[in-house]
């Protein structure tokens, strides 16, 4: 069921082509919402540049050719020569009936493409704490792997763990020595950071332990095979902890998703190989590097992206250009989207321009940086805690629980303890995460959890609060025996609003699939959630005497309820029966 900028578009052409010529069919409408009017067309003034005529007498031409009789009111030609398009109440009636239908997937329809989208997003590091940072490009990811999903695309999910290196030597001696089983290597599961530490410290202080360590790293690469089992376990360890994570924030990630920097060993050799064999690589200062075109250091020199080095180690980057390669010829990648750090743009652009050298990454792939800004403290620094380290994900999130418990508590106090509880865990989580998506996401954001939990502004709780109250709505109608049994309604000005507004569901989420953006979904359903409220003030439901309108508005009032439920499913967060 096309929106109105689709339909407009189309009738728009049409006219083009009959008032102007054929080779005017293509010419853009530009229609764009507007304060004057739903719409406005602001085609006059290029085509009266490209026809040397007047822009107010272009569009008196445009209006006599254009049909739009069944869509529109008469049209206004205001100012230098814009039209004014108000839509016709029947037509947008028609229109939200349309995408009522339960077929109708809200508007959504195939795409014309369906392609294939390998999301790489999360990639924390084994033995390592999750950071805030972790969380952003965790949170990102999701909701885009979940947005192309509903949009129709295939997407694959790559999570690029960190699994792989020369900590891992360490990391292997001191599990050795402490055992599987003891309470030291249970830090794995809660808390890495620590274990890590210990590790740390021991190679820092003790000689012995680290020629182990380094000797170690020697037979992991060489593939020994007791060292292989210890290092699968120190993996597996960390994979539990990943997932306690992942199930805390409702992430869609699996083990299956799991394709972590150790998966592309194999690999590295014959990227290597290949690579030489094009003359893209080459030894300087002792280290095997490429100089992808149009990278520049200071003092002008090209600049190397390392592909092994001197010590015979393959560098982070190799692993990029293996794994981009596999992305494109395994998993057939239409698209690539990497979100990933913003500190990390030169490493990408240089992965992305080195493969392109290679002939892996072509015009046909549609490869992405997805640039992901930092979580700031309310002193505009990057978040720590107060000793200066940086923050555990698991210690926030279960603070953000605890806050929204105290919320819920005051706000329904009537409500049995253990759906206070899981309401609670759904707007912490759900606060959390929307206040990280609601943000563009190149930009930085203060983490303040009090605003995330605010029930007032473009928070997660405001838009849950509005579902819950459609959906209490719902529960007393059924109790009054009062069935929506109508098409959704759309009458006064109110009921307009919010039915043109329910209209740009489908087209946002296609601009979130297409350009990476999920804060524009925020930003939709804000305003949507806003638009119910105004609707709601105007036009009551259950009062009104007339069962036709009753039963209209409450259809009207049911649509929104499922778009906004939709719309936070794609952004990964739950909507609660009750508030
Ligand atoms: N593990 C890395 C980190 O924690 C991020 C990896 C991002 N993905 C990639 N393909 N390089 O910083």
């Amino acid at each position: 069921m096309p929106a109105p900028e689709i339909a407009l578009t189309e009738r728009f052409q049409s006219a083009f082509a009959e008032a102007f010529g054929p080779e005017y069919r293509d010419a853009d409408p530009i229609i764009r919402p507007s304060q004057f009017a739903d719409f406005q067309c602001n085609a006059a003034m290029g085509l009266a540049k490209r026809l040397g005529a007047k822009p107010r007498d272009i569009a008196q031409r445009i209006v006599e050719a254009v049909d739009l009789e069944d869509v529109a009111e008469p049209l206004e030609v205001a100012g230098p020569g814009f039209l004014n398009i108000r839509l016709r109440r029947d037509w947008i009636a028609a229109q939200v009936a349309g995408i009522a239908e339960p077929s109708a997937q809200l508007g959504l329809t195939d795409p014309e493409h369906a392609d294939t989208v390998v999301i790489d997003y999360s990639a924390p590091n084994v033995a390592k704490e999750m950071h805030v940072g972790h969380l952003r490009t965790t949170v990102i990811g999701d909701a885009l792997a979940r947005s192309l999903e509903k949009l129709g695309h295939t997407v694959v999910r790559q999570n690029h763990i960190g699994d792989w290196g020369t900590p891992f030597g360490m990391l292997i001696e001191h599990l050795l020595d402490v055992g599987e089983d003891s309470d030291e290597a249970k830090l794995l599961e809660s808390d890495p950071n620590a274990f890590y530490q210990h590790a740390r410290a021991k190679f820092d202080g003790d000689e012995a332990f680290a020629d182990r360590a380094r000797r170690r790293v020697v037979t992991l690469q060489a593939g020994d095979e007791q060292t292989l089992v210890i290092w699968t376990r120190l993996v597996e360890l960390s994979k539990q902890y990943f997932h306690r994570i992942y199930d805390m924030l409702d992430v869609t990630l699996t083990d299956d998703d799991l394709a972590g920097e150790s998966t592309y060993n194999d690999q590295l050799p014959i990227v290597t190989k290949q690579l030489e064999a094009d003359g893209l690589a080459r030894i300087s200062d002792g280290a095997l590097c490429v100089f992808p075109e149009g990278f520049l250091g200071r003092d002008e020199k090209p600049l190397p992206l390392i592909i092994r080095k001197s010590d015979g180690g393959y560098g982070y980057g190799t692993t990029d250009l293996a794994a981009i390669r596999h992305r494109i010829e395994d998993l057939g990648a239409d698209r690539i989207a990497y979100v990933i750090g913003t500190a990390q743009e030169l490493h990408m652009t240089m992965v992305f321009e080195t493969a392109r050298e290679a002939g892996w990454l072509t015009d046909a792939v549609e490869a992405t940086h997805v640039k992901v800004g930092s979580v700031l403290g309310e002193d505009g620094k990057i978040l720590r805690t107060r000793s200066g380290e940086s923050l555990r994900l698991m210690a926030l999130l279960t603070e953000a629980v605890e806050k929204a418990r105290t919320v819920i508590d005051e706000l329904r106090p009537d409500l049995p303890e253990g759906e206070r509880a899981q309401i609670a865990r759904d707007v912490g989580i759900g606060g959390v995460k929307y206040a990280d998506l609601s943000t563009a996401h190149d930009s930085d954001y203060v983490f303040d959890l009090d605003r995330m939990l605010a029930l007032t502004g473009n928070t997660a709780p405001y838009l849950q609060y509005a579902v819950a109250r459609i959906r209490s709505i719902s529960r007393r109608a059924q109790e009054q025996g009062v069935v929506a049994d109508a098409a959704p309604l759309v009458d006064n000005d109110a009921e307009r609003a919010l039915a043109l507004q329910l209209l740009q569901f489908a087209p946002t989420l296609e601009q979130v699939g297409a350009a990476y953006e999920p804060h524009r979904l925020c930003a939709y359903l804000f305003a949507l959630a806003q638009d119910f409220t105004s609707f709601y003030d105007a036009s009551p439901i259950l009062k009104e005497s007339d069962s036709q309108v009753r039963a209209g508005r409450l259809a009207l009032a049911q649509l929104a309820e499922r778009v906004l439920v939709e719309g936070l499913d794609a952004l990964g967060v739950r909507a609660p029966q009750r508030m």
